[in-house]
């Protein structure tokens, strides 16, 4: 069984992963942090030397290789299924979650750990939140082709865990 956790930079997905992986038993892995290992470079580095197009095209081709990962939660960066056929082949593949959060929430959450996430680095506090509301509106068309969505801010491990089970029986 295969899980990807999809959803808005902030949302908690990888913290989520973690937490998942105790009550499923089962590994879980970071895409971000798959592409900072493979390649060495941290993605706000990334981002700076070369470009976004080549960062989508490298994590697209990084999400078809977790398809060798037997069992696993694995947490997508968030923008992964917004390119290239990525939601489609992850609905395929495995069990999706989109972990929504409201984009006030995600502002809160964001504020404090900008830095390294290029696509809002530079961004004025008072910047992003039409920001988030703008992008998230774009986004949602990808997010909201999950199997499972569940709500970011008062998020029940337990509850998502039976849920994607039950799904797994059907
Ligand atoms: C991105 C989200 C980041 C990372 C990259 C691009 C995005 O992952 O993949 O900075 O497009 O939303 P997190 O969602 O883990 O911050």
């Amino acid at each position: 069984m295969r899980v990807y956790l999809i959803g808005y930079m902030g949302s908690g997905k990888s913290t989520a992963a973690k937490r998942l992986s105790a009550v499923l038993d089962l590994p879980s892995y970071d895409l971000d942090v798959l592409f900072e290992e493979r390649y060495k470079i941290e993605i706000g580095a990334f981002f700076h030397r070369y470009d976004e197009t080549l960062f989508r095209k490298l994590e697209s081709g990084l999400l078809k290789e977790t398809a060798n990962i037997p069992q696993g939660i694995i947490a997508t960066g968030g923008g992964t299924p917004c390119f290239y056929d990525n939601i489609h082949w992850m609905n395929e593949n495995g069990i999706t979650v989109y972990i929504r959060m409201a984009p006030v929430s995600i502002v809160e959450r964001l504020k404090t750990s900008k830095k390294k996430r290029p696509l809002i680095a530079n961004k004025a506090e008072h910047e992003l939140l039409p920001y988030i509301q703008e992008s998230l509106r774009q986004r949602n068309i990808f997010y909201s082709q999950a199997h499972i969505i569940v709500k970011g801010e008062s998020l029940d491990v337990k509850a998502l865990s039976d849920k994607i089970l039950s799904l797994l029986r059907k």
